[in-house]
């Protein structure tokens, strides 16, 4: 049998007057695992860490941790610890008054208390820093901070509201790197919210996508990118160029598709296409190659012409018209491969086992 989910989410909801929030959630959480909701501004990821963490009642709906329904318990009686996007810190207590604050309240000698301040303030790299005030921090020190406090007194569960969000962009990806090294060090369960997909596709072992209170796909972050449910999720996570196609006879073991820039011919299809289907072809930029457009025609090969080239140094971000189709095409390295400029002529090669949506679910079901 499987492991017993150390969080439990079912059927959450919560409105704010007409407005939903949060819409029938659910998900279990493992222990252990680091599980990050990614949404757009607005979806509903910190209504429902607060619901999580006993700040925000739900109107429907259960949280169990650990095989106990938390119920109406307040947050100081809920083995989760919330760190809040804004820190919260304690302006007039001193960093170590700050990371023994919980245990302090609880009464817990003063002894014990100053050797789990030390040992938090290790784990978070600010040995040396107790005596200082939160206001004689850098951002990222008080993010560190923040962290060890809720760590005091041992939660089950870490909820992080985007916690990364006001730092600058280097700080940033060092503290992913932090934070999953304290989900290791420690067995540490987190959940964590960001309207960063790229923060969340590198930390977390699990990605549950959401849009206007609702959660739309959940899976490993690799799944989500390869294989999306749909446009919406497609395209919140990485960039994502749609032709739409009607599924065609192929030479054995292929199928033909029919597009408005030509046929395309591709690996077998699967989740229950048949022959006659309306589909949606997720074409990544990665997964296009440019070329000269001299060459013999190939299938699965289409000639356009470079609209655009935007140059980030890692990365060449090309906009290719194809027909009256904009195509987004990435190049990296682009050192060690040929550049194309404004105006020139390209072949552009497309991935012969590229992932298909269905017509109906290809339809934005809500969505930006
Ligand atoms: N206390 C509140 N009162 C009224 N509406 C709220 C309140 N908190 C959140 N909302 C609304 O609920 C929705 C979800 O908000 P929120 O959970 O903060 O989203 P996110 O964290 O994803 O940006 C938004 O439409 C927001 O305006
Ligand atoms: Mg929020």
């Amino acid at each position: 049998m499987a492991e017993q989910p150390l969080l439990l989410l079912s059927g959450l909801t919560k409105r704010y007057g007409t407005a939903l929030a949060v819409c029938d959630v659910r998900a279990d959480i493992r222990r252990g695992e680091l599980v990050s909701f990614v949404g757009p501004s607005g979806c509903g990821k910190t209504t429902l860490l607060r619901i999580v963490g006993g700040f925000v009642r739900p109107d429907a709906g259960r949280v169990v941790l650990d095989g106990e329904d938390l119920g109406p318990l307040p947050p100081n009686q809920r083995a989760t610890a919330m760190v809040f996007q804004n820190y919260a810190l304690f302006p007039h207590l001193t960093v170590a008054e700050n990371v023994g604050y919980g245990l302090t309240i609880r009464r817990r000698p003063a002894a014990e208390v100053a050797r789990r301040v030390e040992e938090l303030l290790s784990l978070v790299q600010l040995q040396g820093l107790g005596r200082r005030r939160p206001s004689q921090l850098s951002g990222g020190q008080q993010q560190r901070v923040a962290l060890a406090r809720a760590l005091s007194l041992q939660p089950k569960v870490l909820l992080l509201d985007e916690p990364l969000s006001n730092l600058d962009a280097n700080l940033r990806v060092q503290m992913r790197t932090e934070i999953t090294r304290l989900q290791r060090a420690l067995h540490q369960t987190i959940v964590f919210v960001t309207h960063d997909q790229e923060e969340a596709m590198s930390i977390s072992d699990r990605i549950m996508v959401m849009d206007r209170g609702r959660i739309l796909q959940a899976g490993a972050p690799a799944e989500i990118y390869e294989r999306p449910a749909s446009r919406f999720v497609a395209r919140f996570i990485g960039a994502a160029n749609f032709l739409d196609g009607t599924l065609g006879n192929g030479i054995p073991g292929r199928t033909a598709i029919a597009t408005s820039l030509g046929t395309l011919i591709v690996e077998k299809v699967s989740n229950g296409l048949a022959i006659g289907d309306r589909v949606a072809v997720l074409l990544r930029p990665e997964a296009i190659r440019l070329g000269p457009p001299d060459g013999p025609a190939e299938p699965n090969r289409l000639l356009g012409t470079i609209a655009h080239a935007m140059y980030t140094g890692a990365v060449i971000r090309y906009t290719v018209e194809v027909g009256d189709t904009l195509l987004r095409v990435d190049l990296s390295d682009p050192r060690h491969r040929p550049a194309f400029h404004r105006g020139d002529r390209v072949s552009l090669r497309l991935p012969g086992d590229p992932h298909l949506l269905p017509s109906e679910s290809a339809a934005d079901a809500g969505g930006s």
